[in-house]
């Protein structure tokens, strides 16, 4: 496990983007990220779902209103967020204080378990991918929506030379290597598409 310290920095920087976080995404929330949210949402199976690091609740409006969906994120002040987004909507979504790298659900909880732009700023993205696991039934399904970091060989040494600037300012990294993160806690590949170059990806994934 990735040592708390991190953690607590992390969480930190949530809280402190919170109330201006969905005006900081705006541009790429309208013209990019909604259509790619209900493309995820779309693909939710069985009666119980779980969203993890819901953030502000963007993905609430497209939840399908027949599944059971439970939503935690580690950050108070955006839950905030995600509480009054949920109350505008009369969303019945059930949002949690957690910290994916620590689920409190016992195993086999869900039938799928989801999140989008959420393992570039966990800070022991394997840990949390791993408890994804262990609370997803042994027939169910993972979906991500992630921006990771660039197969190119210049572009993804830029990305690490501006990691960790982007760390210290918004708590997210941009040079994830998430695929390899997913296979190493234990998920199998189903299918991965390319959003935006090989940067955004959606994946499904089933437990190996
Ligand atoms: C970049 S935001 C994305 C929010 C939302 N999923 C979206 O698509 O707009 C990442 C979110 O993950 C949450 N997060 C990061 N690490 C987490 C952890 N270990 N446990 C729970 N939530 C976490 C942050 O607090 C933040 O709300």
């Amino acid at each position: 496990m990735e040592q708390p310290s991190k953690t607590v920095f992390t969480r930190k920087r949530y809280d402190r983007l919170a109330f201006f976080y969905d005006f900081l995404e705006a541009p790429l929330e309208r013209y990019r990220f909604a259509h790619w949210r209900s493309r995820l949402t779309d693909r939710i199976v069985g009666d119980r779902a779980l969203e993890v690091g819901v953030g502000t609740g963007k993905n609430l409006p497209y939840y399908p209103r027949n599944v059971k969906i439970t939503a935690i994120d580690f950050s108070r002040r955006m839950l905030e967020q995600a509480r009054k987004r949920a109350s505008v909507l009369g969303s019945m979504v059930q949002l949690q204080k957690m910290d994916v790298q620590q689920l409190a659900f016992p195993d086999n909880s869900f039938d799928t378990v989801f999140g989008t732009f959420v393992f570039c700023s966990v800070p022991d993205p394997v840990a949390g991918l791993k408890e994804l696991k262990r609370v997803c039934k042994s027939n169910g399904r993972l979906l991500l929506l992630e921006h990771m970091r660039p197969g190119n060989v210049l572009l993804g040494l830029l990305f690490d030379v501006v990691n960790p600037m982007v760390v210290r300012m918004m708590g997210a990294n941009i040079n994830r290597r998430t695929m390899d993160n997913i296979k190493k806690a234990g998920w199998q590949i189903l299918k991965e598409e390319q959003l935006s170059g090989d940067i955004v990806r959606w994946v499904e994934a089933k437990p190996l």
